[in-house]
């Protein structure tokens, strides 16, 4: 039976961590469709043309290991702003979000746009500082050189252009149940999804 959770949510809100946990407590499958904007975003970088790189992914492209660096995250919104290449990648979503057995995807538009039929819609948020704070915590740990405000920029530059693009804007469903994870440590978090997954099934 299908049982998709839709997390939206601005960038470094948490989202990739509270989905992973979700999907794992539930025996669910688990889709960062935020992966699939930065591969594209990659192959951008590296001289593609943006809508023949979205129509021409393969597995191993989300596996290459520069895709969570803030420059390639940049060239992901950007790319992530024209309406072809978002097309290229809908199908795919879709159908990873009515498998059988559950799913659980992440992004900016899972609850609005690629399965507004979702059984659970979470809108994760948390302040900029907040997002970015940890978001670099993250990268340092990775060992990428980069400051707190060049991470804080890349942040609230995509926040902007993805709340602003006219196709599939980031903004919560209008039945979505916000959790702002700003004064929540990562367990907390995972156990308010959790709660309102539970009240849903
Ligand atoms: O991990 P973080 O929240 O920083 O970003 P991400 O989820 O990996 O997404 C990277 C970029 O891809 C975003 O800033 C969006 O521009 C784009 N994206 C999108 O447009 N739609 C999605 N469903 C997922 C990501």
């Amino acid at each position: 039976m299908a049982f998709t959770i839709a997390i939206d949510g601005p960038a470094a809100a948490g989202k990739g961590t509270i989905s992973k946990a979700i999907a794992r407590e539930l025996g669910f499958a688990h889709l960062d469709t935020g992966l699939i904007y930065r591969a594209v975003g990659a192959k951008v970088l590296a001289g593609s043309d943006p809508l023949k790189a979205a129509n021409s992914l393969s597995a191993e492209d989300l596996e290459a290991d520069n895709l969570r660096t803030p420059e390639v995250a940049q060239a992901a919104s950007k790319a992530a702003v024209i309406a072809e290449v978002r097309a290229a990648l809908v199908q795919f979503q879709r159908s990873f979000a009515r498998r059988a057995g559950g799913a659980v995807l992440d992004g900016r538009d899972i609850g609005t746009v690629i399965c507004p039929e979702a059984e659970v819609k979470l809108f994760v948020t948390a302040s900029a500082e907040v997002r970015a704070q940890r978001r670099h915590a993250e990268l340092t740990e990775k060992g990428h050189a980069l400051s707190f405000d060049e991470v804080l920029a890349d942040v609230k530059a995509r926040d902007d252009r993805d709340m602003s693009r006219a196709e599939a804007p980031l903004k919560p469903a209008e039945d979505a149940v916000l959790i702002d994870t700003s004064d929540l440590a990562i367990d907390e978090a995972i156990t308010a999804a959790l709660q309102v997954i539970h009240a849903a099934r």
